[in-house]
């Protein structure tokens, strides 16, 4: 068959794992479903489809343009984020270009620059777990040097896996460093966990505006919607319409339409912001335990928490599978999904057990 040579060698994205009756720590999904209203509105909408869905999103780009302070010609949907971070890919790569981002960072961001044909260029976090951004900054002035073009940068706020932050003071300077005409996406979609009120907007309108600048979210972590894939960005006009050149058309189903649109209601808030408080307050409550464990636990601002375990992850990966749980073993440390106060609790007894027998 007539397929491209170098997809034979390449690495698939390898999701969380799930484990019948296990508990499912591995890819920070909400461990709570739907809100009632949520369900009775996709519901609703369910038995209209047999219509193709608005290709435009106009009534969810209308709201979350009004939500954020911009125009609807700002805002951008996908078939979840992890879309709109292919199709920035897409965008702003022709092959052979460079995509520059953290490693490690969302397992998705190599995949997606091979998919677009582009080079992949990862730049180690510190030895804390987060951004380099002096050192991704150094990486793409070096690039551009030797004749690389760069056509896109993630810099992925909290970080996945380690959950870490980059305060704004570093973003700003990163950014006056970078030529202003390669587009630097500020992948926020841990954003509503993050008590550090760090906030890509900023850049979107008034006096920080930048028009290389473009901020993604997803509704699948803190409205609990992942299985339905819709995600959104905010950015420049002339970044929207370019994504939307390689956009599939209908790609964000009514169901997910209607699904954010019901989630973003007033009416809503009050219950999923609760839920986020949870998390705050559960992923706190398992650092602090972590930490008198003695386990190396990296202060996170996501719905998970990160052990970096290293060489001794593959061994507490097992260890947890044969207490039936999963979290998301990386070659660095061990990501567990901050869940429900009992799942949690279950999560610490057997960390205490894995301590004991270290
Ligand atoms: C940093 C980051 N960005 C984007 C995504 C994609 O989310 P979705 O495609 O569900 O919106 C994820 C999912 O885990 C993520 O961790």
């Amino acid at each position: 068959m007539r397929i491209r040579p170098d997809l034979a060698q390449a690495a698939r994205y390898v999701p969380g794992k799930s484990i019948p009756d296990a508990i499912k720590l591995a890819s920070n999904e909400s461990a709570y479903g739907p809100l009632p209203s949520v369900v009775a509105a996709l519901t609703e909408e369910a038995s209209g489809a047999n219509r193709y869905p608005d290709p435009a999103g106009t009534l969810l780009r209308a709201r979350l343009a009004a939500r954020a302070g911009l125009q609807p010609e700002n805002v951008m949907l996908g078939n979840g984020s992890v879309s709109l971070c292919l199709h920035l890919v897409q965008a702003t790569c022709s092959p052979g270009d460079a995509v520059v981002f953290a490693w490690r960072s969302f397992e998705a961001y190599p995949i997606l620059a091979r998919t677009a044909m582009a080079r992949a260029e990862q730049v180690p976090l510190d030895a804390g777990g987060r951004h380099d951004l002096p050192a991704m900054a150094q990486r793409i002035e070096e690039l551009e040097a030797a004749g690389t073009r760069v056509g896109l940068v993630f810099v992925c706020n909290p970080n996945n896996p380690t959950g870490t932050v980059v305060p704004d003071e570093e973003i700003d300077a990163f950014l006056d460093r970078v030529p202003d005409d390669i587009t630097v996406v500020l992948d926020e979609a841990y954003r509503e966990f993050n008590e550090q009120e760090s906030d890509g907007l900023r850049y979107l309108s008034g006096p920080a505006a930048r028009p290389n600048v473009v901020v993604l979210r997803t509704f699948s972590k803190a409205y609990g919607l992942a299985g339905l894939r819709v995600g959104y960005g905010f950015a420049g006009e002339q970044i929207v319409d370019a994504v939307s050149a390689v956009t599939l058309p209908f790609s964000v189903t009514s169901v997910a339409q209607r699904a954010a649109l019901a989630s973003l209601e007033d009416d809503a808030w009050p219950e999923l912001s609760a839920r986020v408080e949870e998390v705050r307050s559960e992923r706190a409550r398992l650092i602090a335990e972590l930490r008198a464990l003695g386990l190396p636990v990296l202060p996170s601002q996501g719905n998970f928490v990160w052990l970096a375990e290293a060489e001794r992850t593959p061994a507490l990966d097992a260890f947890l599978h044969a207490r039936r749980l999963v979290g998301r073993a990386f070659p660095e440390g061990m990501r567990l999904t901050v869940s429900s106060p009992a799942e949690n609790d279950a999560l610490l007894a057997a960390l205490r057990d894995w301590a004991a027998e270290r």
